[in-house]
Parts: C-alpha cells; structure tokens; sequence
C-alpha cells in the first residue's frame, strides 16, 4: 500500500523509510534507520526526482504510481547516481519505459558502469533548464557533493531546491516530512552532523561552491534526498552547512578520544578532562574502541580542540585509534588545535606516530608537549596533565574560534522581528501595597490551565508594580479594548509609581474583592488573581495565579498589540529641524543623537534600544 507525504499543491514526497538497515554504505551504523526521498512533481508534464534503494524498491514503486494517478510519467531527474538512489532504476525503466530521463554527462556515464541500459538521456549542463508547465528546473552542478556527477535542481515557480545529499540527515522519517514537524535541533541536529562529516566532509570546498551558487536563488523550500525536508528557518540548516564547510567549529571545548587496553591511558584522559572542566572547559570523551568512528569523527567536526590519547600497539598506534585518525585525515579535518597523549610500556611511538598523521592536514596546531607514559600515570606525572590542561586553556584565550562564533551563528538564525508576529494583548496590571495602588501595562498573560483557573504573567522588574506583587501576591487585569485611547497607555505606561500616583484625577475607584482598583472604562472585563509561583527570568518575573474573580465588563473587542500599533500609538513626526535621532516603536519617545547607545532604556516606556527606531 502507498505510503506518501504532500509537500505542496503539485509536490508528493514519494521516498520510502529502511529501519532494518545496519550499516548505510557498508561503514555508518543508522540506529534510527535512513530515508530514501524522492519527488513527484505533478505539472503539465510530470517530473520524478531521482530514485531509490533497493531495500524499498516495492514500496517505492507503489508511492509512484498512487502519485501519478493514472498520468504518465514523462521526466526522470537524476541527480546523483549512486546506488542508494539508483539502483531501483533497472526495475523502474521496466515499468515506466517511456519515461525520458534527464541527467548530465558524468551521471550517464556512470549509468552505463552501474548498468547494461542503452539510455537516450536528455543531457543538461549548468543552468539549462526544463519547462514543464507551470515550473521551470534549473539545473545546477555540484560535483564532489558527494559524487562527481551530483547535480542539484532549483524549480524556479515554487523556489524549491532538490539538493541531492546536501542538507540531507540519518534517520527514518517517522511520519512528519518537514523539519519543522520535529524538535530538529535536539533530536536530529546530531544525525545531520554525522551524516554531513562522513558523508560529504571530505568535499568542504566543493560544498561552499554550491552554496555560492545557491546564495543567489530565492530559496523557500528544500528538498534532500534523505531526510526532512525544510520549509521553515532555512538558515537553521544552512549556516551549519557554512561551517561545517569550511571546517570551522561550532562548539569551543575539548573532544577527547582515547585508546586504551587495560585503562590506564583512559585514567590519563580523565584526568585531563577533569583538569579542563576545573578550568571551566567543556569536554567530551570517547573510548574509540566502542563509539563507532563516524560519530568521533562528527564531534571533531563540532569541537574547537582535540586531544588524542593512545596505547602503543605493535610499534604503532593502537588499532581503533589508527583507523580514526586515518579516516578523520581522509575527511579533511582542518582548522583544529590538538594535544596528545601515549602510553608504551617498553617503547611508547604513538604519540610521534599520531603527530605524524595529522601533520597531512591543514591548519591544525599540535600542542608541542606530549605526555607519554610508560604503562602506568604516575603521581609525578599529574603536573603535566595539569600544565596540558593549562596550556589548552590559554589557547582557548587567544582563540579566535568558539563559543563567540557559536553565539554569532545561533543569532543569526533569529530574527527579533519574529517575535513581533506573536499575538498579544495590552491590559492594565493593577496592584495594591497597603493604601497605596498602582498599575502599569504589560502585554505578557495568557491562561495556563482550565482546572483551576491559572494565568501567567511576565512583568519588568524596574516597574513598582511588579514590586507589589512582589509582595503582596496579589493583582488585577483590566483587559483593553480597542477604543482605548492612548492617554490610558501614558497614565500606566509611561511613568513610574514610586513618583506619581497613576490614579490621579480619575473619577473612578473601582476595586474588586481583593481591593485593588482596576479601570473600569475601555475595559471588557477584570481578571483577579493570587500569585501562587513566581520564577525569575533576568528583567523579568513570571508570576503564575489562580484566578479568584472576574468581572465582564462589555462585548469589545481586546486590544492587541498590532491593532495598539496601526491604530492607537501616534504616528512619530518628522522632526521639523531635521534632528538626527531614534524613535520608540512602543510610545513614540524621541532619543536625540547620532548613535543610540546598545544599552539604552526608554525612559517612558522602559523598553529597551532594540524597541528603537530612526527617526
Ligand atoms: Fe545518498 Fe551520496 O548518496
């Protein structure tokens, strides 16, 4: 029976999912199984995007069919040919003979090693393209992306990227598609860190070729041929790929991997570690004789330094170490500073061995002092491990790598004007401390449970009402309505309680049971309630209540903090004497000056220089 996923009007997902898969490529344990993807795209002709395993050819074959519902097949994409997505393409020209198949030149090449067939292929080149309808595929080269022949297709209607390995992950797609469907960066990020280091690590140069490429298409959409596909925060995926590709760390801190036959180069490690972790530095440590080497080989792709600790063996390094140093040199592993350790109980060369291997890759600093050990650390020996640890940690001080860029790369993929796209409302918080009342506007509540009653809200700690509740545990919520006028967000929001009364010269005094005043006008109902946790958040603190009252007031529409926005908020005016300045989006305050200082507070509103704009 079919099994497909829609990823547009005119796109179905028409891949299949292996779990029983022990080792994709012969070398890479997949525990959480791999996706064979491929498209179908429904136009006035119809487009296949490559093909896939043998291992999920039937199922495959039925996606195909159920997508093309009875239409022909007309085009057959192949953009990498390696068998994981090619070698279902005997059986699939057997059932779809007509199909044209379009390619380059190295893929037909390849084509005719892999198989007997005699193909009259549509061959393309660099920015040919193919109308189909409403669509337009581009095709673009991406040789070394993972094979020569890669190429990858942009569909210029939909401004959807098919990126063949690139942006692709280990692991089954467990009935979401997109990457957005999942929590990526906590159960995926990992996977897709593997998959790119081992997969396609070697190729950094010719990864950044095709991101450059790229960079000049408006992408919203794209498609790998494993894994999700991703329709949201692009940039999330993709300044991995400019890292990773380039070779530079996303994590600052320590991997340590280690061999060790009877654990006393793996007591040296820990100690080490522990040594680094005194010192405030994170650290991460494999025994590589039971992690498997693509994932040593993805955490050294993610920390800013590393430490190689190894037994001598045979003359040589030992075993597993070997084989993970052999293949993080074949994967180009570059711009990294590295310590070492060996062991030797009669003739310790691994440590001179591993200098060796890694003086083939480029950029890489090895600390100068080894510490070599003869069977056993010995008391004496701790201060070297302590001056190692030392002389990491100086290098972390001068690095130019690390938890700064990391930061630097997070931030990049979040823009503050998304926050802005969140609902809100606007309400008057009123409090009371003995005889005196007080209030102030936040735009932060939302009901929390139904059974009981229980809201939240964030309130600034710089506002003498956040203090009362503080205190008293105890507040109201005017709710606003949109016929609010703007003199109600002045009276509360743009002054301070400690040195004026916000109630002065109102007729009302209103108080619900609990005795604190609410505003009874522009108001469609009053929320009263009783703190019962609060938590601290820097500037702010949440306060969790149980309601104790409410009171409906009228059928107005709330306010939000959009409508606050376009209607309510007066529109800044041009200064008439040209003055060069910033303006506050939330109460129009005018902040003179050429530059606003990064830490500046609006002494109206008390939002902070990001709330500015210029004027
Ligand atoms: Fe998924 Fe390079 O093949």
């Amino acid at each position: 029976m079919e099994c497909t996923k829609r990823i547009t009007d005119d796109l179905i997902w028409v891949g299949a999912n292996d779990r029983r898969l022990a080792m994709f490529e012969g070398v890479y344990s997949v525990p959480e199984g791999v996706s064979y993807n491929s498209y179908l795209l429904t136009d006035d002709k119809t487009v296949l995007f490559d093909t896939v395993d043998k291992a999920v050819c039937k199922r495959f074959m039925e996606n195909v069919a159920s997508a093309l519902d009875g239409k022909p097949l007309d085009y057959l994409v192949i953009q990498h040919m390696e068998p994981d997505h090619s070698f279902t393409l005997d059986a699939f020209l057997t059932r779809y003979p007509d199909v044209k198949i379009v390619c380059n030149e190295k893929t037909l090449a390849l084509i005719k090693q892999f198989t007997e067939l005699d193909i009259d292929a549509l061959l393309v080149k660099e920015n040919d393209t193919l109308d189909t309808g409403r669509h337009t595929l581009q095709f673009i080269m991406a040789p070394m992306v993972h094979w020569p022949e890669v190429m990858v297709t942009y569909d210029q209607a939909d401004k959807t990227l098919f990126s063949a390995d690139a942006f692709g992950t280990f692991g089954a797609l467990n009935g979401s598609i997109f990457a957005d469907e999942v929590d990526f960066s906590k159960d995926y990020m990992d996977e897709t860190r593997r998959y790119y280091a081992n997969i396609v690590g070697k190729y950094g140069p010719q990864v950044q070729t095709l991101l450059n490429k790229v960079s000049a298409l408006s992408i919203e959409l794209i498609c790998p041929l494993h894994g999700f596909v991703w329709r949201s925060n692009l940039t999330a995926i993709i300044s991995k790929y400019v890292r990773w590709s380039d070779y530079q760390p996303e994590k600052s801190g320590v991997m340590i991997a280690y061999a060790s036959v009877y654990g006393n180069t793996e007591n040296a490690a820990e100690i080490l570690a522990c040594r680094l972790r005194d010192k405030g530095i994170k650290t991460a440590m494999f025994d590589v004789s039971v992690t498997p080497a693509s994932e040593i080989i993805a955490a050294a792709f993610r920390w800013s330094h590393l430490v190689f600790a190894s037994t001598t063996y045979n003359a040589g390094i030992f075993v597993s170490m070997e084989a993970l140093l052999n293949d993080l040199v074949a994967h180009n592993i570059q711009n990294r500073t590295v310590a070492i350790i060996e062991n030797g109980s009669w003739a310790p060369t691994s440590g001179g061995l591993i200098r060796e291997k890694l003086s083939k890759c480029k950029n890489i600093e090895i600390l100068e002092q080894t510490v070599s050990i003869k069977s056993g650390l010995k008391t004496t020996q701790l201060p070297e491990l302590a001056a190692m640890a030392e002389a990491i940690a100086v290098d972390f001080t001068g690095a130019t790598t690390g938890i700064g860029e990391e930061k630097e790369s997070e931030a990049a993929s979040i823009d503050p004007a998304a926050m802005f796209k969140l609902t809100y409302g606007l309400f008057v918080l009123t409090a009371k401390d003995g005889s005196k009342d007080n209030g102030c506007i936040i735009n932060t509540t939302t009901q929390i449970t139904a059974s009981p009653i229980r809201i939240s809200i964030a309130v600034n700690k710089s506002n003498y009402t956040h203090d009362m509740i503080a205190k008293t545990g105890a507040f109201n919520l005017s709710v606003l309505t949109e016929s609010a006028p703007f003199r109600i967000f002045e009276q509360f929001g743009f002054h301070s309680g400690r040195d004026t009364d916000k109630f002065a010269g109102q007729s009302y005094d209103d108080r619900t049971k609990n005795g604190i005043r609410y505003v009874p006008e522009h108001t469609n109902c009053v929320i009263s309630a009783k703190v019962c946790e609060s938590y601290d958040y820097d500037t702010h603190t949440v306060f969790i209540a149980d309601v104790t009252q409410t009171l409906v007031l009228s059928r107005e529409p709330s306010v939000t903090y959009q409508y606050y926005f376009d209607n309510i908020k007066p529109k800044p005016q041009q200064s008439k004497d040209s003055k060069k300045g910033f303006i506050c989006k939330i109460c129009a305050y005018f902040y003179e000056g050429d530059s606003l200082p990064e830490d500046f507070i609006c002494p109206l509103c008390k939002h902070g220089a990001q709330d500015f704009e210029p004027a």
